[in-house]
């Protein structure tokens, strides 16, 4: 049997990306799934694909902004209601920002970066972890290369995914020994819409993504390495070689990382 075939998996940010990737691929395995976003029409068409591609499968939408308190905390009640508990919870929602802190024009958008990426987070596993706990579960975060590393033009997002980095690893040490692990997972540029539809300096959607996007890990592949580090409980998973040789520099010789940042937002031509 695979790892997660019967397991009750909440995924916030199901309805694009990441998470509709790695809501496929449990879905193969026949995991109970409950997947959440605010745009409902896109769950749907997820909800009715899982259902005709894996039937063995099970799969709920529920419409949710994971910027609301409230909202995260009627998600899970439902949720644990309608499938009787929770086995995982993977914190996946997420929203870019782009701008240099000084072009800022509107800082507004750094409350609400920090309200869908960390405070969502944090909400979704405080309400989940008394049913995480009843089933020896696991929380899974999405945090990010930028999570690790502080990323030139970026202070908001930055900012956000080394909050839900050092909340996962607080978390981590304060369950040890309740059977519920945390799992975190620091991707690198993955090819999806976040950094189109994600913030610019005023505050409105940026419309463009502002990386070099040319080796830009699939989201499916993203999703398959989450899930094979979500099987093994692994503590974290920085993905890219890349990734892992640029936290071993930031060690070393950490001025040389922010040249090497800097000169990479350079040859994107910002
Ligand atoms: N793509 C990358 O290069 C990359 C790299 C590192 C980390 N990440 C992280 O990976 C995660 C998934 O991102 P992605 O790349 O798959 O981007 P994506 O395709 O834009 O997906 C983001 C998901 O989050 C949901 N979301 C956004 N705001 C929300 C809110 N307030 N409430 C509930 N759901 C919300 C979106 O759904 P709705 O719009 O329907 O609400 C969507 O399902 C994010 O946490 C992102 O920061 C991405």
């Amino acid at each position: 049997m695979a790892p997660f075939t019967g397991k009750v998996v909440l995924i916030t940010g199901a309805s694009d990306g990441i998470g509709a990737e790695l809501a496929l691929l449990l879905a193969q395995q026949g995991a109970r799934l409950a997947l959440a976003a605010r745009r409902l029409e896109r769950l749907d068409e997820l909800v009715a694909r899982i259902r005709r591609e894996h039937p063995a499968a099970d799969a709920v939408a529920w419409r949710t902004d994971v910027s609301s308190e409230d909202a995260c905390r009627q998600l899970v009640a439902e949720v644990a209601a309608h499938f009787g508990g929770i086995d995982v919870l993977v914190n996946n929602a997420g929203v870019s920002a782009h701008g240099y802190f000084e072009q800022v024009s509107d800082f507004a958008y750094y409350e609400t970066v920090m309200r869908v990426n960390y405070f969502g987070a944090m909400w979704c596993t405080r309400e989940a972890l008394p049913h995480l706990r009843q089933r020896r579960g696991l929380v899974v975060a999405v945090s990010s290369l930028a999570g690790k590393v502080g990323v030139p033009g970026r202070t908001a997002y930055s900012a956000s995914k080394f909050a839900l980095a050092g909340f996962c690893e607080a978390l981590r040490c304060e369950l040890r020994g309740s059977g519920v692990d945390v799992c975190v997972v620091f991707p690198g540029v993955v090819a999806t819409a976040t950094r189109v539809a994600g913030f610019g300096p005023d505050g409105r959607p940026l419309g463009e993504s502002r990386l070099r996007e040319d080796d830009a890990m699939s989201a499916q592949e993203c999703a398959r390495q989450m899930l094979a580090a979500m099987a093994a409980r692994r503590r974290e998973l920085v993905m890219t070689a890349k990734g892992r040789l640029g936290l071993w520099l930031k060690l070393l010789a950490p001025g040389l990382v922010d040249r090497m940042a800097l000169r990479a937002l350079k040859q994107a031509g910002r």
